[in-house]
């Protein structure tokens, strides 16, 4: 089997290098990739968001298989221009990726198909917004209803703030959705569909603040470790049985199936599980971390889903090990990063135990050095024989990697293996077990 992978970022390293060690993948190609990317595998400079672009390439290098990564060309339609090519592709139609380039669409299908979730409003006015933040009070929650890579919600007791970027949103020309603050931990669950059938991954836990203890801005991500240890038991049936199954039959309703992943962002609430939000892709960094474990080939299992075969799949395989991916991002970031440093130590990070870095923001520089070139530059990731072992090869890797002026999270995984994190969700079997 011949695959290329679209997209530039951590997600898609991860993805090209599972795809490497499927016996029954021959070639793989990728399209911008990046830096760690182009180690591994030829690479294309086309604009990923382009359509026929990405149409045109697939078929002149006759793959069996496209997967697209990030949002934005799923948003832009390019499924949609490789399937019309007549190749099966791993990722949403234009119409089925509104689940994540709109999130009042989003809302819209989950009423209709009965899936848990925070209350919202959509506000297109100051005085709709300050209306809907008095409803539900604080602390606030305001959405940018379009694709923002997780930087375009803010939470907040403050509600000048929280009015402040509702604003901003109106002024660029957008709306904003208003939501019911939701408690409790946050879980991130991918779940392969093929327009009908569903198998979810292993459920991991990211970190979206920039600093230690969930403090400043959101980012896309700064560190995830899977599996959860703490996860109510059930966990992962409810999400099929009361999210992700019927949304797909939703849009199956609709007349637009959804085939890819669908990546529920949940929390788990004092009131019981909520989806935070749907994307309509694998979650960067948490793909990093759970393919790590995934022992079914991810090739076999990524076709399966492009050409609805989903229900001829065997129940997954995973590593008994816990996962651990902690991003290295650049200075500035979630500002406008600093870029063009060189990066060192990777050679070194890699030669470590159970080690290996992922390369997000990378390029080659005219020297053939490694740069960087984004806010999240890399992700070094770990697996242990449980968090506390993962945590520290993971922190021994970073400790490694030299770049100027660069952050990282210290604390990713910190709580659960510390067992602090605590779901009291009304209902579950782990609510009572949960450790203090
Ligand atoms: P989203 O882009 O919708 O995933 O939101 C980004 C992050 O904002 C989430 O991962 C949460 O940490 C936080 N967030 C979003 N919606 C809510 C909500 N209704 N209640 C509490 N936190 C939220
Ligand atoms: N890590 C969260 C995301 O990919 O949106």
């Amino acid at each position: 089997m011949k695959v290329l992978v679209i997209g530039p970022g951590g997600r898609e390293h991860a993805i090209v290098r599972s795809l490497l060690a499927d016996p029954k993948v021959s070639e793989v190609h990728a399209a911008p990739g990046n830096a760690g990317i182009s180690a591994l595998v030829p690479t294309y400079a086309i604009d990923a968001n382009d359509p026929d672009a990405v149409a045109a390439l697939a078929v002149r290098l006759t793959v069996d298989l496209v997967v697209v990564g990030p949002e934005a060309p799923l948003a832009a339609g390019v499924s949609d221009a490789v399937r019309a090519a007549g190749i099966p592709v791993f990722g949403p139609d234009k119409a089925a990726a509104q689940l994540e380039a709109s999130k009042a669409f989003a809302k819209e299908v989950m009423a209709e198909a009965g899936v848990p979730t925070a209350m919202a409003r959509v506000a297109g006015t100051a005085e709709e917004a300050a209306d809907a933040l008095d409803t539900f009070g604080a602390p606030y929650v305001v959405k940018d209803d379009g694709l923002a890579a997780g930087k375009g919600v803010v939470v907040t007791n403050n509600r000048d703030e929280a009015l402040a970027h509702a604003q901003s949103c109106f002024d660029a020309g957008g709306t904003v959705v208003i939501e019911e603050f939701l408690d409790g931990p946050e879980v991130s669950v991918f779940v392969l569909c093929d327009g009908s059938n569903t198998v979810a991954l292993s459920p991991a836990q990211d970190f979206k603040r920039i600093f230690d203890n969930d403090e400043g801005p959101n980012t896309g991500g700064m560190g995830a470790y899977t599996p959860l240890e703490w996860a109510p038991e059930g966990l992962i049936q409810e999400v099929i049985d009361r999210v992700a199954q019927p949304t797909v039959n939703q849009m199956a309703n609709r007349g637009t199936p959804f085939v890819g992943v669908l990546f529920v962002g949940l929390a788990l609430t004092s009131r019981g599980t909520r989806v935070i939000e749907f994307n309509v892709r694998f979650g960067d960094p948490e793909t990093q971390a759970v393919l790590a474990r995934l022992k079914t080939p991810l090739g076999g299992l990524l076709m399966a889903a492009a050409k609805g075969d989903l229900d001829k799949v065997q129940p997954l395989r995973w590593s008994k090990d816990t996962a651990v991916a902690v991003v290295v991002a650049a200075e500035n970031y979630p500002d406008t990063p600093r870029t063009g440093d060189r990066i060192r130590g990777l050679k070194k990070v890699d030669a470590l135990d159970g080690v290996h870095v992922i390369h997000a923001g990378t390029k080659l520089d005219g020297e053939g050095k490694v740069v960087s070139a984004g806010g999240r530059v890399l992700a070094v990731v770990a697996l242990g024989t449980d968090l506390v072992e993962a945590r520290e090869r993971a922190y021994d890797g970073v400790e490694l990697v030299q770049l100027d002026g660069s952050q990282f999270r210290t604390d990713i995984g910190g709580k659960a293996a510390r067992g602090q994190i605590r779901v009291t969700a009304p209902g579950t079997p782990a609510a009572s077990k949960a450790k203090a």
